[in-house]
């Protein structure tokens, strides 16, 4: 898989990018992420990739060209499953939507910032607009981290352990029952019997149970919302 990202800050990815799962699948060449800096593209002689609102209010917006010409050179190279961008009034990221994405060839992601991008960008080239939280960040920057390594974890190959994606939280339609780790008695705090009886029956219905509990303590809404999850 490969993903474009466009952004008018491309070092704020070295860090999310640049450590553990999504290092690993970069280097294993089972993902490719591509960072294009928008300020690139930008013809005028100040490299302004932003101008003032239209109608008089405050702020600044993203301009059309820079972010068109990005996109056009992108396209022309190759095909793009979606054009997705990140901002507070698109639809809510979940599970689905990420498991959904994984199966896909190419994405393009573009990051606003300021008070938005001009919304003919959105008319004319976005094909998903995607959000993160309901709250407001700087900029799509870290929404596009989070989006991108939702993805990625995904693909084949880029967990050591296969089956390891399958059981996260979400994942089933339920939140992940608790895990241990040795000691099996840390000063009193004891691991639950069952975990340790080697009975196999016995653990999975243990953890399906615990799952099914915390998912209705935490998170009811959940239950029974099984078939949103693509
Ligand atoms: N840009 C700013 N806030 C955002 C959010 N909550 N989700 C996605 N993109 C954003």
């Amino acid at each position: 898989m490969r993903i474009d990202i466009l952004t008018i800050f491309p070092d704020m990815f070295e860090g999310p990018f640049n450590h553990s799962i999504i290092k690993r699948s970069v280097e294993k060449g089972l993902a490719e992420i591509h960072i294009h800096n928008i300020r690139d593209f930008a013809t005028n002689k100040h490299r302004n990739v932003d101008d003032y609102v239209y109608g008089g209010s405050a702020g600044m917006v993203m301009m059309v060209q820079p972010i068109a010409d990005c996109i056009d050179k992108l396209r022309a190279e190759r095909e793009y499953a979606e054009i997705i961008f990140l901002t507070p009034d698109g639809e809510l990221l979940n599970q689905g939507m990420a498991n959904q994405m994984s199966l896909k060839e190419n994405l393009i992601m573009l990051c606003g910032h300021y008070k938005g991008i001009d919304e003919r960008i959105r008319e004319h080239y976005i094909t998903k607009e995607i959000s993160v939280g309901d709250y407001v960040l700087s900029g799509g920057e870290l929404a596009a981290a989070v989006l991108t390594d939702s993805i990625i974890r995904l693909l084949p190959g880029v967990l050591n352990d296969e089956t390891s994606a399958l059981s996260d939280s979400f994942q089933d339609g339920l939140l992940s029952p608790p895990v241990y780790t040795r000691p099996a008695n840390y000063q009193g705090w004891k691991v639950p019997d069952v975990l340790l009886s080697g009975n196999d029956k016995e653990i999975k219905a243990w953890n399906y149970a615990q799952s099914l509990e915390r998912t209705r303590l935490r998170r009811p809404g959940m239950l029974g919302e099984t078939e949103k999850l693509g």
